[in-house]
């Protein structure tokens, strides 16, 4: 996923720049640049690799004067990493430069007609496209040629775009991709995230899609797209800037397990008024949820593992189906969806391409979409019917825990809810179930004192090559996410395993030694588990079992057991996925593997 700054003040601009596009290299990235109108020319400078390699290029931006300027970090959509497909793109003429995070779906048309046109390109992008563009329909009026520009291109874009004739101001657009304002005496900026800003105010605008911003050092406009002015409210951004780094811990993925207890007690406790559920972010009529045909879950990786928690949940207290689905599969298998369909879409980042499509076919179908989100103002927010934030503040390592822990607490709330509205529970039954959630944080805050254990344990495994999570229900659920965990930070092979499907083949890659975790803590299923750890053991297997510390398990069974506090089936898989949490982290530590930014991995897909 790219970034995006952009900057217009009373200082130099290139050092806000380099700083800010810094805070974003969390996003995933394989190349970096910077634009600055210097001397009424854009100078543009890009490099590929890393950011640093910009940084010290141009001196920590010490070598240039203007207070105008943009920058980006990209994370390649169309065309390989390269110097010349690095942002920003420039106009043939050198009038414009921009920007781009998303995807302009139309620019190989748009291109071939520029070309027959004369139109030469440098690069490879779809982006390039947009500053061809801008050359072509400028008329002298910088906001009329951004508009005419927005008229012809399709997909979904943020855009920061500065032209050499207008040295005081610079425009960016938003559209199905993050963008958000800063607002300081020193300037304005804008920045595909809040880390990126904070370092120079806390005050931002959020904005929606289709809309197109004018900055100057002394303002910040906002239009629409028929260039009707908008009002806008300023939000304070509580975190501060150390919220956004790593806190004093190694990495931001220990950093946010550890912050679990505190992201799930800002989740829960809104939601909760009085001993009920207090959803004054939901507006659906009864009408609608007492007649739900069914109920879709969609999402992406970590989150879709919430979801499979999710069906097993809302099924047993709902008896609706459930059908839980991995969005690029939903949006290309024409869905079963009604306008009786409830669609629950999961997102961190709210920006995930497959999701955000997923979430629009199901909307063009008639479906209700109920989005959990952990980014304010995104995409997938921005669309949604209702939307539940999991408030679990900036998520900055690539491998999700925190807000995957929040979505969690937020099924279960949701389950109860609809279950409720629909009937086959009372409130009664709800109220000691919501008793049960606020226990969560606490429950955490005990098993994360287990994690020097874990780290002990976690090095007898760093040199594993294979590693098998089997369990049942909500414990394969659960297998599911703690395998993402392991393979996705250490680069270790892994597989979850419905724990009965073993037997149907998987078992063959059993040996003396391999690394087998069950995960029995489901009491209903305890000793079905059990029977599948005994196959795996019998088979040479070194196991590691995790179940809740009153359930009985003869040592000569297991290698290893971590136990979690004994709690109400409805909330166990939030306990025990936190010590697969630890397990993940801990043996890539071990590895000495690039915890937060794994190769090859973003913190959110906005490409498909
Ligand atoms: C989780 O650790 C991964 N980084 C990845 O699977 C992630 O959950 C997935 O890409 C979905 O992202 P989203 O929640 O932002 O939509």
């Amino acid at each position: 996923m790219c970034g995006i700054v952009g900057f217009v003040g009373r200082k130099p601009c290139a050092p806000v720049l380099l700083e800010g596009l810094s805070r974003l290299e969390y996003r995933g990235y394989d190349s970096a640049g910077i634009a600055v109108i210097e001397n009424n020319n854009i100078v543009v400078k890009k490099t590929k690799g890393e950011l640093k390699t910009l940084i010290n290029l141009l001196d920590k931006g010490s070598n240039f004067k203007s207070e105008i300027g943009i920058g980006h970090t990209r994370w390649a959509t169309h065309g390989k990493p390269s110097n010349e497909n690095a942002h920003p793109h420039k106009s043939m003429n050198g009038k414009f430069v921009v920007v781009h995070n998303g995807i302009i779906e139309n620019y190989a048309s748009l291109k071939e007609n520029l070309i027959n046109e004369g139109y030469v390109f440098s690069s490879e992008t779809d982006t390039e496209v947009v500053a061809a563009l801008l050359e072509k329909l400028y008329n002298g009026n910088f906001f009329e040629t951004v508009s005419k520009v927005l008229d012809v291109i399709e997909g979904s874009y943020a855009l920061g775009i500065i032209c050499a004739d207008f040295p005081d101001e610079f425009y960016a657009v938003r559209k199905a991709s993050p963008l958000i304002v800063g607002l300081s005496d020193e300037g304005n900026m804008i920045a595909s995230d809040i880390p990126a800003i904070l370092p120079l105010t806390n005050k931002i605008y959020y904005l929606n899609d289709n809309e197109i911003i004018k900055m100057t050092a002394d303002e910040v406009e906002i239009f629409d797209v028929n260039g009707n002015k908008l009002q806008r409210e300023v939000t304070e951004i509580k975190w501060d800037v150390s919220a956004a780094e790593k806190g004093g811990y190694k990495h931001f993925m220990i950093k946010e397990i550890m912050e679990q207890p505190k992201a799930l007690k800002d989740t829960i406790e809104p939601r909760i008024k009085d001993g009920k559920i207090n959803f004054e972010d939901i507006d659906f009529s009864d009408e609608f949820l007492k007649n739900i045909d069914c109920i879709h879950i969609v999402a992406c990786g970590s989150a879709y593992h919430v979801g499979v928690v999710g069906k097993y949940i809302i099924e047993d207290l709902a008896r609706k189906p459930v059908y839980v689905e991995i969005a690029s599969e939903f949006r290309y298998s024409n869905p079963l969806v009604t306008d009786k369909s409830l669609v629950i879409v999961i997102s961190q980042s709210g920006e995930t391409a497959d999701t955000l499509e997923a979430l629009k076919i199901a909307k063009s179908k008639g479906a209700k979409i109920l989005s959990i989100v952990n980014v304010v103002g995104s995409s997938i927010a921005n669309i949604s019917d209702n939307v539940l934030y999991t408030w679990a503040g900036p998520e900055i390592s690539v491998a999700t825990t925190k807000a995957y822990s929040t979505q969690l607490s937020l099924i279960y709330l949701v389950a109860l809810y609809i279950s409720e509205k629909i009937g086959t529970i009372d409130s009664d039954f709800v109220a000691e179930k919501i008793k049960e959630i606020e226990k969560i944080p606490g429950y955490i805050e005990e098993i994360l004192k287990l994690a020097p254990e874990i780290e002990q344990m976690a090095k007898r495994y760093a040199y594993l090559e294979h590693a098998y999570f089997i369990g049942r229900n909500f414990d394969y659920a659960i297998a599911l996410e703690a395998s993402l965990k392991l393979k996705e930070i250490s680069y270790i092979h892994s597989e979850a395993y419905a724990a009965g499907e073993l037997k149907h083949g998987t078992i063959s890659l059993i040996e003396e030694g391999t690394f087998v975790v069950g995960l029995a803590c489901n009491k209903d299923l305890f000793k079905k588990t059990m029977s599948n750890v005994e196959e795996v053991k019998a088979r040479g297997a070194e196991v590691m079992l995790i179940t809740s510390e009153n359930m009985d398990v003869s040592e000569s069974m297991v290698d290893t057991v971590i136990r979690i506090p004994d709690c109400d089936k409805l909330i166990t898989p939030s306990l025990e996925v936190v010590p697969m949490q630890l397990l993940g982290y801990y043996i890539a530590l071990a590895r000495n593997c690039n915890i937060d930014k794994p190769k090859n991995l973003a913190k959110s897909v906005t490409v498909e």
